[in-house]
């Protein structure tokens, strides 16, 4: 097999890959009336969400009930369970508004917990947090430490330190836990241990990182996670919240909703989904749900790629890493997000750093036009990424009549993945129908800006808000 040669243009590729590169653009973009179509139905599903029928996606609200006003004090510990890492933090929140004091220990998130028994996931976070308190408080009296746990999936609150676990998602498959409050077993497992920590708030991610990026600026009005998984939560009022109106809660009070829009479109009404998101779903340990997640987010981008290329390996028109040895391939989930954000960093003129890359991680010696065709699958890949999740940012802002604002976003995909960011505010100009910018300077009337660490800070934030709420008595 040839080398990667240094030159090379599209005249060299072979035509049945080219023909399969024009099959999968068309396959994979998303112009700009589905986009607006896409919007559109997501406007009525937030509002369908709301509702006292509800609808595919949950709306939860999260009893998160103002933003911060700066005269948050006091110490807490932020405990976010992620896919990865599970990340234990204290912090102090300044007595006027300005830096915090935090100190963060990460602990590893073993692999098996993720699929093993609802008794070993409580211990091993209780035993991480007693780690943490026994390593930063050696030999201290302790009184009880409040803690926000960020728990990052979807949970009915009916009030802020409970949720009911909806279903697990990113993968998570832990029997004995859907449909159960988490907090009672979470709290035997750390009184069991004798860990002084009670649970003050259990929030969600995206609205951490909504707190924590309106607490440095006031602009921010929708908090986004563009990561493992997917997902954003705003703020509502709740006379604007039919399926509240029971508790008779002020009606221009905020209450902030954390959408779980990661199962947008479950109903398979409107995304333009292709026979590769038809196999992710159907593979998954939940299948036909968070169809929109599984089109977008971080855990399943590596995948899509992968079923393609498998795909295009073993088709009869195209000639794909002919002869080559695919049992690597073959196994799912073997490619992450970082291996296609990886592809699309390599300067297009070269792919050497890509041609080493197949090599390693897969075995597969690829040429330079196979190397084309999987750097435009990437780029097609995360392209669409970007532009179906600004439909979820650009319904928010309709249906709240956002003129101007900030979105504080974080997550792995909207940190790391190349050009994700601008393809997003592409697609964002594209639905709201903005002018062509003048000046390259010139500010995007909604901007999706990088946010403040919300599973620390924001989580320390809500815990803090909430304590202040129950001193005043209220809700
Ligand atoms: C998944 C979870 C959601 C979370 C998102 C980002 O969609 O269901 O709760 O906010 O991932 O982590």
């Amino acid at each position: 097999r040839k080398p990667p040669s240094r030159r090379g243009s599209m005249a060299d590729v072979p035509e049945d890959l080219k023909s399969q590169i024009k099959r999968l653009e068309e396959l994979f973009t998303v112009p700009q009336e589905k986009l607006k179509e896409v919007t559109d139905h997501f406007i009525s599903e937030l509002a369908k969400g709301l509702s006292v029928d509800g609808g595919s996606i949950p709306m939860n609200a999260t009893w998160c009930m103002n933003y911060p006003d700066g005269h948050e004090t006091g110490t807490f510990i932020a405990l976010d369970m992620g896919g990865t890492n599970l990340r234990v933090c204290e912090i102090t929140l300044p007595e006027e508004k300005g830096e915090f004091d935090i100190i963060q220990s990460k602990y590893r998130m073993p692999e098996e917990l993720k699929t093993g028994s609802a008794e070993e996931l409580w211990e091993y976070i209780a035993d991480c947090l007693q780690q943490f308190v026994e390593y930063h408080h050696e030999g201290e009296e302790l009184d009880q430490l409040p803690l926000g746990f960020t728990f990052s999936y979807p949970a009915t609150q009916e009030y802020i330190d409970h949720g009911v676990l909806q279903r697990w998602t990113k993968g998570f498959d832990i029997d004995g836990v859907e449909g159960k409050d988490v907090v009672p077993p979470f709290e035997a497992a750390l009184k069991e241990k004798g860990v002084p920590i009670k649970l003050t708030a259990l929030v969600n991610d995206t609205t951490g990182t909504l707190i924590a990026s309106a607490y440095t600026d006031t602009m921010m009005k929708i908090g986004c996670i563009f990561g493992t998984g997917c997902n954003a939560a705003y703020m509502e009022h709740c006379g604007d919240i039919p399926k509240l109106a029971h508790l008779n809660l002020p009606k221009d009070a905020l209450m902030a909703i954390n959408c779980e829009w990661g199962a947008f479109d479950n109903e398979h009404k409107v995304l333009p989904r292709t026979q590769y998101d038809i196999v992710i779903d159907k593979e998954s340990p939940r299948p036909g749900q968070q169809a929109f997640e599984k089109m977008i987010a971080g855990l399943y981008l590596g995948e899509i790629f992968r079923l393609v290329v498998l795909d295009l390996h073993k088709s009869n028109e195209c000639s794909l890493f002919k002869d080559q040895d695919v049992s690597q391939l073959e196994k799912p989930y073997s490619l992450d997000a970082g291996f296609l954000a990886a592809i699309e960093e390599d300067p297009f003129e070269n792919l050497s750093e890509t041609h080493d890359m197949f090599k390693k991680k897969i075995n597969i010696d690829a040429t330079r036009p196979e190397l084309e065709l999987c750097r435009r699958l990437a780029e097609l890949i995360g392209t669409r990424a970007a532009r179906l999740s600004a439909c979820g940012v650009a319904a928010i802002a309709k249906k709240k009549n956002l003129g101007e604002c900030h979105v504080g976003a974080d997550g792995s995909v909207f940190n790391k993945y190349p050009h994700f960011k601008a393809r997003g505010a592409q697609a964002l100009r594209e639905i709201l129908d903005w002018p062509e910018k003048t000046k390259r300077s010139e500010k995007d009337p909604i901007e999706i800006l990088p946010a403040e660490d919300g599973s620390g800070v924001g989580a320390a934030l809500i815990a803090a808000l909430t304590m202040q709420r129950v001193q005043k008595g209220e809700n």
